[in-house]
């Protein structure tokens, strides 16, 4: 492995697919390995909202980098099968810094949050649970019922962060990245890095 920070980021098929792309381009900004996982209806719902024009028979780290016109200096990115459990982030011995689920659907939640470990995101996250590491999920659905903030308690309980998908509006978004980019900026925050993705509140 080369000597950078390994992040595993998982997308699921809630709405708010810009708060994964902006995610992804700013961990990879941040000269991050990307460990990819994407469900069946994260696929589905990406198409449905963005006209990236994102082929997922291909490989997406190339496209993504010509989407945000990056260097490929910067970043890597591993892509990962939904079913494949035996994929080496399936275990606690792989050295990640930690996970984030974004964004994250109700279904996905309950299966972190009851420990079910189903698919290959809800086992990378057990596992983030188990070695205490950082796990993120960027909860989105509205409103919300009794079992879906009963989730977001257990996962918090576990030691998860629940950062819902809540962009700030004083920071005068004017796009969908911006949007986008107020949540991935708060992500990068929870890891310790630091970015200029939107102006700090100065009060
Ligand atoms: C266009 C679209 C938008 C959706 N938005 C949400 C959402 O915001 N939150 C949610 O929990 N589920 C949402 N769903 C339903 C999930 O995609 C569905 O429950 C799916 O089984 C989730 O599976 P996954 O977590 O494996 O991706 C949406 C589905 C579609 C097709």
């Amino acid at each position: 492995m080369q000597n950078r920070d390994h992040v595993i980021v998982a997308v699921t098929g809630a709405s708010g697919s810009i708060y994964a792309l902006r995610t992804i381009r700013a961990l990879l900004l941040t000269d991050i390995h990307i460990h990819l996982i994407l469900s069946d209806y994260a696929r589905v719902v990406i198409n449905e909202e963005l006209d990236t024009g994102l082929d997922f028979r291909a490989p997406v780290l190339p496209q993504i980098r010509s989407l945000y016109t990056l260097p490929d200096t910067l970043g890597d990115m591993t892509e990962y099968p939904l079913k494949n459990q035996a994929a080496a982030i399936a275990s606690g011995s792989f050295p990640v810094k930690g996970m984030v689920v974004v964004p994250c659907s109700m279904k996905t939640l309950a299966g972190i949050a009851h420990g079910y470990s189903g698919n290959l995101i809800e086992r990378a996250a057990d596992v983030q649970m188990k070695e205490r590491r950082t796990l993120v999920l960027v909860a989105r659905e509205t409103p919300l019922s009794l079992v879906h903030l009963r989730n977001m308690t257990a996962v918090t309980e576990s030691g998860g962060i629940i950062l819902p998908a809540m962009p700030a509006f004083y920071q005068k978004p004017a796009t969908f990245d911006d949007l986008g980019d107020f949540i991935a900026g708060r992500l990068l925050s929870l890891f310790g890095y630091s970015h200029s993705l939107f102006q700090q509140w100065k009060g």
